[in-house]
């Protein structure tokens, strides 16, 4: 075999050797920030988060919009489950910190890859302790995720989205803020704990989210 026919399986072996695979253990040191806005910080998680994360996903007002996934009451056991299951990267769940407090979890958020013919798409989600409502921050930690994720993952990932439960008008605004369209009512598609609820959809493409931006730099700038 000549070497022209050998190099390209060689540069295609290299750059397979390139994705480096990691996992933090729980002797780990924190992980750094994927992204920082002007008040959060976003990392991966820690299993050191687990007592904050379950502090904080406690309370039934956290619970009441989440799918079931979402436990109520959270557990430590929850909390330590959910987080052993994003310790290797790539990461796809994240903790949301304030800066001053880079290891003190006060939230989560992060996208669910599609698969299949959706394999180019991302089911955000997100949610923050009740002492840190009312703040901005889902809307901060969402509108940083959304551009991080087109930015890094874009190659990948081209469209995101939400499921909001009728009702949840915060949570919607906070993906109206960021972008997100109203796409459509799924009538009567949630049922949890017997209360059958509306879905309503929410979702932004890599091109609308390049346009939105776009416009609002413009906005800015004319301001
Ligand atoms: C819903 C949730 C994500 C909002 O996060 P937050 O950080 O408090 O939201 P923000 O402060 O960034 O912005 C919320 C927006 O909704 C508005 N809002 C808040 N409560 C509202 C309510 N009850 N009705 C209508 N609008 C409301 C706010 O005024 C703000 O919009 P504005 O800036 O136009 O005024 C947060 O309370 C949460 O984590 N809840 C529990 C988990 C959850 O439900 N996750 C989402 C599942 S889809």
């Amino acid at each position: 075999m000549s070497s022209e026919t050998t190099a390209p399986s060689a540069m295609a072996t290299q750059s397979i050797a390139t994705t480096t695979i990691t996992t933090i253990m729980v002797d780990s040191p924190l992980p750094p920030a994927i992204i920082t806005t002007r008040r959060l910080l976003i990392r991966p998680l820690h299993p050191k988060d687990a007592p904050a994360m379950q502090l904080h996903g406690s309370p039934a007002s956290v619970a009441r919009y989440m799918s079931l996934a979402f436990p109520h009451p959270y557990t430590i056991t929850h909390a330590d489950t959910w987080i052993s299951l994003n310790l290797t990267s790539p990461y796809h769940h994240f903790a949301i910190c304030e800066i001053a407090a880079p290891h003190i979890l006060i939230g989560g958020i992060g996208y669910k890859p599609g698969s299949d013919v959706e394999a180019h798409t991302g089911e955000v989600g997100y949610w923050i302790g009740e002492p840190f409502t009312g703040k901005g921050y889902v809307t901060e930690a969402l509108e940083a995720l959304t551009a991080w994720t087109f930015t890094e993952r874009g190659d990948r990932v081209r469209r995101l989205y939400a499921g909001v439960f009728g009702g949840h008008t915060a949570s919607m605004r906070c993906l109206e803020k960021c972008g997100y369209k109203a796409e459509g009512v799924l009538k009567g598609h949630v049922e949890k704990h017997g209360e059958v609820m509306d879905l309503h959809v929410f979702g932004l493409t890599k091109g609308d989210w390049e346009e939105w931006r776009r416009k609002r730099e413009q906005e800015g700038s004319n301001n």
